[in-house]
């Protein structure tokens, strides 16, 4: 069967790919199949930038068809930050949490969204790039146990409830992963027959 690999490592990111990938006939696999990968440094300034370095150096390092992704979350009261600084914006997902609300004490708009871009990299060359954003807005206290990241503080819009208190499936409904797989899944069933090959 053909595969593909995700350019991540991370656990969380994994298992919502393999849910969005569920009726597809590819093999997924992930940077956790090759713990020798060197890693990249995210230094762009987009995620589209990210997105696509990550996508490149997993691609010709697997030296297989792969995509990846880079996201965060943009609140609009922060001039956008954290952003593309999402993940290092503080050291664990704890603090992260605990640092942007206590930056949004006193401020009423907390209006924000999060962003995802995805890129797909064939025989060494980034070929697309997709993104995909879900608006909300930043809660008072983490609320909820699923997911990851911000997922406990993240309000959709539309909802009463934090991305961590519906279900995976509720989640990849609506996310901002979800959407720009979407457009890069359209894509690869419209374009490729990249996939096609047995590696
Ligand atoms: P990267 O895409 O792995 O560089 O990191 C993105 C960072 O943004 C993650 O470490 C999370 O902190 C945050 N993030 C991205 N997507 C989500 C999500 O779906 N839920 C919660 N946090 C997210």
């Amino acid at each position: 069967m053909a595969y593909i690999v995700a350019g991540t490592a991370n656990a969380h990111k994994l298992e919502e790919y393999r849910e969005l990938l569920k009726d597809q006939k590819v093999e997924l696999k992930s940077l956790l199949d090759y713990p020798h990968f060197p890693g990249v440094e995210e230094n762009g300034t987009t995620f589209r930038e990210n997105a696509a370095k990550k996508a490149l150096a997993t691609c010709k390092y697997c030296d297989v068809p792969a995509f990846a992704d880079d996201s965060g979350l943009e609140v609009a009261a922060l001039g956008g930050r954290p952003g593309v600084y999402s993940a290092r914006y503080a050291a664990t997902d704890a603090e992260r949490i605990s640092k942007l609300l206590s930056e949004l004490e006193n401020v009423s708009d907390r209006s924000a969204r999060f962003v995802c871009a995805i890129a797909i990299a064939v025989n060494g060359e980034v070929i697309e790039t997709f993104e995909g954003e879900i608006k909300g807005r930043i809660g008072f206290e983490p609320k909820g146990e699923n997911g990851f990241g911000y997922d406990p503080i993240f309000i959709p819009d539309g909802y009463d409830c934090s991305f961590a208190e519906l279900s995976g499936e509720e989640k990849n409904r609506i996310s901002h992963r979800a959407r720009a797989f979407a457009k890069a899944l359209e894509f690869v069933e419209d374009e490729m027959s990249v996939l096609d090959q047995d590696f």
